[in-house]
C-alpha cells in the first residue's frame, strides 16, 4: 500500500505527528506499521548505536553515509517491502531524504551521489509522500534544551550545520514537490496534525480523520 516519511530537522515533532497518524489510520481500520530511522531491524540497532554514540566523533561523512544507507537497505528488504506486500501502509520516522539533506547537503556529499546510493540499497523504494515539518532551527535548540539533554553525536553539531539542514528540506521541496509536502511545525500538535490528515488526504486519497490529541 503507501509508503509515507516523515522528516524535518531534530525537534521538529516528527515520532509525535507519526504516532497520531498511526492513529487516525487505525481509526479508519487502516493497518499501518510504523518504523524509525536508524533501526528497525538487529542490524539497524546496531548501526543506530554506531552513528548515534558520542564516542565517533570524528567519523569521516562517507563511512556515515553508507552506515544510514546500509542500516536503510536492510530495513526496506526486511521490514518495510514485507509490510507494503502484505497491504500495509508503512510509516517511516526518516527515509532517504535524511540522508540526501543531512549527507548530500549539510556534509556537502551531493544530493546526487548521495540518491544514487540510497537508489541502490533500498532497489528503488521512494516514499509516495513526504510530510516535512519545518520549524526554525533557534526553535529546535529551544526544545532540546527544554528536554534537558544532551543530545546525539549528530544533534551536538554546531547551529550552522542544523540551519543547512533546515535550508536542505526547502531545497529539497523545490526539487520533488510533487512528492513532498512542506508542513509548518511551529504550531499546535493538533494544528500540525490536521495538515498531515489533510495532506493524506489530498495526495493519497486516504479516507482519515484526525485523531483526538491528549494534552
Ligand atoms: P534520532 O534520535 O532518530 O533523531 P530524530 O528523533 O531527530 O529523528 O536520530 C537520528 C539522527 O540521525 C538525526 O540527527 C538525523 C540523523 N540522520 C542522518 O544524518 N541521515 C539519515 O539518513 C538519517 C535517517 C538520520
Amino acid at each position: 500500500m503507501f509508503f509515507i516519511t516523515f522528516e524535518g530537522i531534530d525537534q521538529s515533532g516528527k515520532s509525535t505527528q507519526l504516532e497520531l497518524l498511526a492513529e487516525s489510520c487505525a481509526a479508519a481500520d487502516i493497518d499501518a506499521l510504523t518504523v524509525r530511522e536508524p533501526g528497525g531491524t538487529p542490524l539497524g540497532e546496531g548501526i543506530r548505536k554506531m552513528l548515534l554514540g558520542p564516542e565517533h566523533e570524528g567519523m569521516d561523512p562517507w563511512a556515515e553515509a553508507l552506515l544510514y544507507a546500509a542500516a536503510r537497505a536492510q530495513l526496506v528488504r526486511d521490514v518495510i517491502r514485507p509490510a507494503l506486500g502484505s497491504g500495509r501502509i508503512v510509516l517511516s520516522d526518516r527515509y532517504i531524504d535524511s540522508s540526501l539533506v543531512y549527507q548530500g547537503i549539510a556534509r556537502g556529499l551531493g544530493v546526487e551521489r548521495i540518491l544514487d546510493l540510497n537508489l541502490g540499497a533500498t532497489g528503488g523504494l521512494m516514499p509516495d509522500l513526504t510530510l516535512i515539518l519545518h520549524l526554525d532551527v533557534t526553535g529546535s535548540r529551544e526544545r532540546l534544551a527544554a528536554r534537558g539533554e544532551g543530545g546525539d553525536r549528530i544533534e551536538g553539531e554546531p547551529l550552522e550545520f542544523h540551519q543547512q539542514v533546515e535550508a536542505g528540506y526547502r531545497q529539497l521541496e523545490e526539487m520533488y514537490p510533487a512528492r513532498l509536502v512542506g508542513i509548518d511545525a511551529g504550531v499546535t500538535v493538533e494544528e500540525v496534525h490536521a495538515a498531515v490528515v489533510a495532506a493524506c488526504r489530498e495526495r493519497l486519497g486516504l479516507e482519515i480523520e484526525p485523531a483526538p490529541v491528549s494534552t
